[in-house]
């Protein structure tokens, strides 16, 4: 049984790779795809085959894709062109008789109505349309969303947002790889039409964000939320590119209305113990800063 998982040379897919390992797949059946394998040759020399694609270049797929029977579609970062590049990916996983694709998509994205999630929408269709057995995988936010602000929260003693008290069930993204490896690899059944919410098993409030960083890091940190439009222009100040910004704010916008929040239980039950809680996350993350 080969493996495929795309974005192998990003932060999910090599994660997504590592938990194959981990979890006894043969390096050998494991293919990693990425668009610069000299990123990823620390896999290549642990046996695993990493070969070229780019979701741009059907031909550069339709190589990459000869022999391999399962196929995880990490979703691409390139926000806009997604939908174009996801269609060549499960067009040629069709032409190469792949019999059974992930795709990591969004939190309830057949019905909700967050701007992030119009791609990973649009991307489920052509999965359906495919005819392709598929299961969708469907990630709340990273934690990592958050723990990746610290050094900014504790220098402004805030955390920003626009989120109100909605809740949002992030989770790390190994728990979210761990979760892709079971079913990229048919553990326990093979998850064909599979739907999954996955999420992390206790959501918190950004006050309540607030309130654990600045106990994990002795500090006082307090939640300001602000309107959508100025937690946009916030974001700009800050550096990020405009339409970046208005993404990231529509999704705070959501939270506000629980877009992001799922109490399915799937992730803990498909990684078998439960989900890494924000407050381990942040004491990590505290460590990694302080090294
Ligand atoms: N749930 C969340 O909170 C959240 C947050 C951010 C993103 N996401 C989604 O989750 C995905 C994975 O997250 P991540 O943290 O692993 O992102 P990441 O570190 O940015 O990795 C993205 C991966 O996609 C690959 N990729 C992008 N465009 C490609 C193309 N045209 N052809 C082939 N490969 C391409 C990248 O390859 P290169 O190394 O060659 O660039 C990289 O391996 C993201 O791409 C995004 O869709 C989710």
């Amino acid at each position: 049984m080969t493996l495929l998982v795309t974005g192998a040379s990003g932060q999910l897919g090599r994660l997504v790779v590592e938990a194959l390992l981990e979890r006894g797949t043969p390096a050998a059946d494991v293919v990693a795809i990425a668009r610069t394998p000299e990123s990823i040759t620390d896999l290549a020399e642990r046996g695993v085959q990493v070969r070229r694609a780019d979701y741009t270049d059907p031909a550069s797929l339709d190589a990459a894709f000869v022999g391999v029977n399962r196929l995880l579609l990490v979703s691409g970062s390139e926000v806009g062109q997604r939908i174009a590049q996801h269609a060549n990916v499960i067009d040629a996983a069709k032409r190469a008789g792949v019999g059974f694709v992930a795709y990591t998509s969004i939190t309830r994205a057949d019905t909700t109505d967050l701007l992030l999630a119009a791609e990973h929408r649009a991307t489920e269709e052509l999965l359906a349309g495919s005819g392709l057995p598929h299961a969708l995988l469907r990630n709340s936010w990273y934690l990592e969303n958050y723990t990746g602000q610290l050094p900014t929260v504790l220098e402004h003693g805030a955390v920003l947002g626009a989120a109100r008290d909605g809740r949002v069930s992030a989770a790390t993204r190994a728990d979210y790889a761990e979760a892709a490896a079971v079913v990229l690899a048919g553990e326990e059944d093979g998850h064909e039409g599979a739907v999954y919410e996955l999420g992390g098993d206790h959501a918190f409030t950004l006050g309540e964000l607030a309130e654990t960083v600045g106990r994990v890091a002795g500090r006082e940190v307090v939640y300001r939320d602000l309107s959508v439009a100025d937690y946009t222009a916030a974001l700009v100040a800050a550096g990020l590119p405009e339409g970046y910004a208005a993404v990231l704010a529509d999704s705070d916008r959501g939270i506000a209305e629980g877009a992001l929040f799922t109490d399915s239980g799937d992730l803990s039950r498909l990684v078998g113990h439960p989900t890494t809680d924000l407050e381990t996350a942040l004491r990590a993350a505290v460590v990694r800063s302080a090294a």
